[in-house]
């Protein structure tokens, strides 16, 4: 049998295989070479840096629960300055493309992060989580207000040349119209999606389990959700869609693939097992095998669906 090709482009960049890690699940990167070798990823998504390091939240802040888990780590990370310093470096001792996920408080901190790492050549690209309070603007998320999310994207995009892909949060109405908004003003890809808003409490003490009392939900209770919301945005974006959201297995993935997604993102599966992505990329091209598909791509966008479906 022919080789299968699982290469794939994700805004300007070449992919050799469409399996990511979600920021945030696996730190730095550099934490998974006692269990894999980094160059076998698609692309390594390092966990959100911030222009000043951040101490995130106070414990406890994270909760398993059905089907998945809670999360307020509040975006703990070593700022940029070491970021580039440390980190950097040794992550292009790896053949893999690198994204920096960005995340910021205010319009002008985005745009420092990007002015200075668009300097580095070991940037290969930004996911820019747009889930953060804007502390000018009264503490509402970037994304989600369609005109605040426009006005970022443009405003990145006018400083940098490098791919700028936005991730989306969930906790939106329309991430139909969220998506859009980040497509006009300039974004060359979308991840979709961040976690969704939760809480759980212990029955016995009724206190919450989290120290900050509403956290974020990952893991496969999410999904059906994150599944519904790329097959929603990408058959009205142009600009590629990379899925994640409780993937746990090679079908899981090539699920999100069928539903429009370019690529995918590996996140809570790592707590189970660091080398999690391994997995999911080898069970996807197990599946590709089986189904005689020789190349990845032709299962993008593939569903099939009856002629008029009810909604
Ligand atoms: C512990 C933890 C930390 C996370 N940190 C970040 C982050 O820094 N930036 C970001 O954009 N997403 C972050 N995420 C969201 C994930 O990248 C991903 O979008 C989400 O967890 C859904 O995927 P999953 O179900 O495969 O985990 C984090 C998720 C978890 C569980």
């Amino acid at each position: 049998m022919t080789k299968i090709d699982t290469t794939v482009s994700i805004a300007g960049l070449s992919l050799k295989t469409p399996v990511m890690t979600a920021s945030g699940t696996c730190g730095y990167g550099l934490e998974l070479t006692p269990y894999f070798d980094l160059s076998r990823l698609g692309a390594l998504v390092v966990k959100g840096i911030s222009l000043e390091p951040r101490p995130g939240n106070p414990p406890p802040r994270i909760v398993e629960t059905s089907g998945g888990m809670l999360n307020a780590i509040g975006l703990e990370n070593i700022g940029m300055e070491a970021f580039i310093a440390e980190t950097l470096p040794r992550l292009r001792e790896y053949e893999t493309v690198v994204i920096v996920n960005i995340l910021g408080e205010s319009q002008e901190e985005y745009g420092t992060l990007v002015d200075e790492m668009s300097r580095h050549e070991g940037v290969d690209g930004f996911e820019v989580n747009v889930s953060c309070p804007n502390v000018r603007k009264g503490g509402i998320a970037f994304g989600s207000d369609p005109e605040m999310l426009e006005k970022l994207v443009r405003f990145l995009r006018e400083r940098t040349e490098k791919p700028l892909i936005i991730k989306l949060s969930p906790n939106v109405t329309d991430i139909v119209d969220m998506a859009k908004r980040a497509e006009a003003g300039g974004a060359d890809g979308l991840t979709l999606i961040n976690t969704i808003r939760g809480m759980s409490i212990d029955s016995e003490s009724r206190r919450p389990h989290l120290a900050t009392v509403v956290g974020g939900l990952s893991g496969p209770a999410i999904k059906p959700v994150a599944l519904r919301m790329v097959w929603e945005v990408a058959q009205q974006v142009k600009i590629p869609v990379v899925g994640v959201g409780g993937i746990l297995s090679g079908e899981d993935a090539v699920e999100f693939l069928i539903a429009g997604a370019t690529a995918v993102q590996v996140g809570t599966a790592h707590f189970r097992n660091p080398a999690a992505c391994i997995e999911v990329m080898e069970g996807m091209e197990r599946y590709l095998e089986r189904h005689a598909i020789q190349d990845v791509r032709d299962l993008i966008g593939s569903i099939q669906l009856d002629p008029s479906p009810v909604a």
